[in-house]
């Protein structure tokens, strides 16, 4: 028996004004697709912003159902779309946020764990490591160089890959 030790690198921020230009620009912008949100069962608005290589912004957005399970979290929304118009793409980063008028939200919220299976099934098909940068808009942000480092455990079967 033996015991592994996983160690995640990631920056800490205390507001947007410490990120560089190109971090900041994509911040603002998931605020923007707060707005395309349409949560009426939980009335929690999650917005993304993804920068492709091409220097192409798309936007997502959390868009739920009345059948619950049929809703999609906003980062998967941004992501099928990205993969769905534009296969080819090369993913650099993608800035997340949310927003609820029934509590303030102080900390980053962060991508629950179907999205990030998504992101890294992403991520490896471009072999090329997405950024991940958790924005809360009245709190600290959160910025992850890979999408791998924030689940080291994925469900990965090359035999099963194409
Ligand atoms: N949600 C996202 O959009 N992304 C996540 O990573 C976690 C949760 C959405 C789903 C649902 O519409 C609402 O937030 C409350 O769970």
């Amino acid at each position: 028996m033996k015991s592994i030790n996983l160690n995640i690198t990631f920056q800490q921020y205390n507001d947007l004004n410490e990120l560089n230009e190109l971090d900041k620009t994509l911040c603002g912008l998931a605020e923007q697709a707060l707005a395309g949100s349409y949560s009426p069962y939980s009335k929690f608005r999650v917005g993304t912003a993804i920068r492709l290589a091409s220097g192409e912004i798309v936007l997502g957005s959390n868009q739920e159902n009345v059948a619950y399970p049929s809703g999609l979290c906003a980062e998967r929304v941004a992501l099928f779309s990205i993969g769905a118009n534009n296969p080819n793409a090369v993913i650099q980063s993608m800035a997340i946020t949310a927003q609820t008028d029934a509590f303030e939200i102080l900390q980053p919220v962060t991508s629950c764990g179907g999205c990030l299976q998504v992101m890294v099934e992403f991520e490896r098909r471009q072999k090329l490591p997405i950024e991940v940068i958790f924005y809360c808009i009245n709190g600290e942000i959160l910025k992850v160089p890979s999408v791998k480092s924030l689940l080291p455990f994925a469900f990965v079967e090359e035999r099963l890959e194409g």
